[in-house]
């Protein structure tokens, strides 16, 4: 079938070419020229494993192609992915669909009977039944429904080839078909599929963002409580976890949730909740966002401990700028935060991370930064593990131990091997977890 992804950022450009590898011919549009020129030589716009390869492989088989002329998209295909951003609006909680709308009224002049708009971003519920007002007026024959994604960063490319769920809003048995073909390959081997209305497909999405976000701030307020008990989180989270009503999946206590998923929705989520007049209901989500961002007070408190009570003339090396391992993001990441905040106290702070250091340089600019492990823990007084890469747990300490002021480090992702640290002569921290003596 013909599709088109109205919009190349994260989102779209996977959908995009999971699309054209199930085998349509899919033509992605932005308003980014840049990127647009970039796509159509197969080079994608964020790091991701696997969509390079992806992304030329359907590239060069003609079935994606990449255009900046959305009144052509419109008339190239009858379903049309809308998968442009909804960031948080600036001082407020909900989130800006401007985009969003802009994107139906470019298409609807366009559309004619059967044809379809399928809404991706994450939205306030309700935005679908207003958006279908709105196309109504203008292309009274077209039809709009909701189709939520779950990609996780770092696995985006997997999680959208054989996703754990499709849900799909719809108001009519068409647009339903349109979305059933389209997505057949997976439904053929049996990938689950939830025809709901599309208040309730936007709502899928936010809900189950507010659930994994409450079950991370969770075992970190669990985290708090050990500190202050002098009791062991990482086996607590393991013995909870255990139950299988429970899990262990989202139970790993550090430095909290970031990315450019959780902290907007669950926010836009308690605004719109609000505006329904059932704020009481997620008032709880305030303080799953409150614990989070704890965390990282947290952090930077034991780090002003450990360097003596003053950031003054300290030398704090930071690993990892990333919100997550696996990925360059560094939206909303916790790891940065704390850098900036160290920083901004009067430490001289390093930073290092495998992929993320040119975004980290954007929105940090005020940090030095290395690609080299060493380099960023020479003369150190403290250490701060931030973001769980693989690679930091390759790092040998009796090598490091040497290049440092002090041998110090805060392992606040709990993923370092403890015991091979404190054998090779440092004083380890990992919030939640005791001292050992103590
Ligand atoms: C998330 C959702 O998983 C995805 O379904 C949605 O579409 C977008 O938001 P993502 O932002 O890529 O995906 O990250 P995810 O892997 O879910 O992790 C979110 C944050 O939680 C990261 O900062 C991670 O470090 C943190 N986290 C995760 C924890 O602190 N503890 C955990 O146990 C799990």
């Amino acid at each position: 079938m013909r599709m088109t992804v109205i919009g190349t950022g994260y989102v779209g450009v996977v959908h995009a070419a999971t699309m054209a590898d199930l085998g349509h011919e899919v033509l992605g549009t932005d308003i980014d020229e840049e990127r647009i020129a970039a796509l159509s030589s197969g080079t994608p716009p964020v790091y991701e494993p696997g969509l390079q390869e992806l992304l030329q492989r359907t590239v060069a088989s003609g079935r994606l192609r990449f255009t900046t002329d959305v009144a052509s998209a419109a008339r190239f295909a009858p379903a049309h992915f809308v998968c442009v951003g909804t960031p948080q609006q600036p001082g407020a909680k909900r989130a800006d669909v401007r985009s969003v709308e802009a994107v139906v009224d470019a298409l609807a002049p366009h559309l004619g009977p059967g044809d379809l708009i399928v809404g991706k971003s994450t939205v306030p519920v309700g935005t679908a039944a207003r958006l279908a007002e709105r196309l109504r007026r203008t292309a009274p024959q077209a039809g709009l429904a909701w189709n939520p994604e779950f990609l996780r960063e770092g696995f985006a490319v997997q999680d959208s080839a054989a996703p754990e769920r499709i849900v799909v809003g719809v108001t009519s048995e068409h647009d339903e078909e349109v979305l059933r073909e389209l997505y057949a390959p997976m439904l053929r081997v049996g990938v689950p599929f939830f025809r709901t209305d599309p208040s309730t497909a936007e709502l899928v999405k936010v809900a189950s963002n507010s659930f994994l976000a409450t079950k991370i701030s969770f075992i970190n307020a669990m985290a708090e409580v050990c500190d202050a008990a002098g009791a062991d989180v990482i086996m607590l989270a393991q013995a909870v976890g255990a139950d299988s009503r429970i899990g262990p999946r989202f139970l790993q206590p550090g430095l909290g949730f970031g990315g450019s998923c959780f902290p907007k929705d669950i926010r836009g989520f308690m605004a719109r909740a609000e505006e329904l007049g059932v704020g009481g209901a997620v008032a709880f989500l305030d303080e799953v966002d409150a614990i989070n961002t704890r965390q990282r007070t947290r952090t930077v408190e034991l780090t002003g401990r450990l360097v003596g009570g003053s950031f003054a003339d300290a030398n704090v090396a930071v690993l990892g700028a990333a919100f997550k391992p696996d990925s360059d993001d560094v939206r909303d990441s916790p790891a940065l935060a704390v850098a900036e905040s160290i920083r901004r106290r009067g430490a001289r702070v390093r930073v290092h991370d495998p992929e993320a250091l040119d975004n980290a340089r954007s929105a940090a600019p005020g940090l030095q930064y290395t690609l080299d492990v060493p380099k960023a823990c020479e003369d150190a007084d403290v250490v701060l593990h931030l973001t769980a890469w693989p690679e930091y747990r390759a790092i040998d300490p009796a090598a490091l131990a040497p290049l440092v002021r002090r041998p110090t480090v805060v392992d606040a992702r709990h993923t370092l091997d403890a015991d091979r640290w404190r054998e090779a002569g440092w004083s380890l921290h990992a919030p939640g977890r005791p001292q050992p003596g103590e």
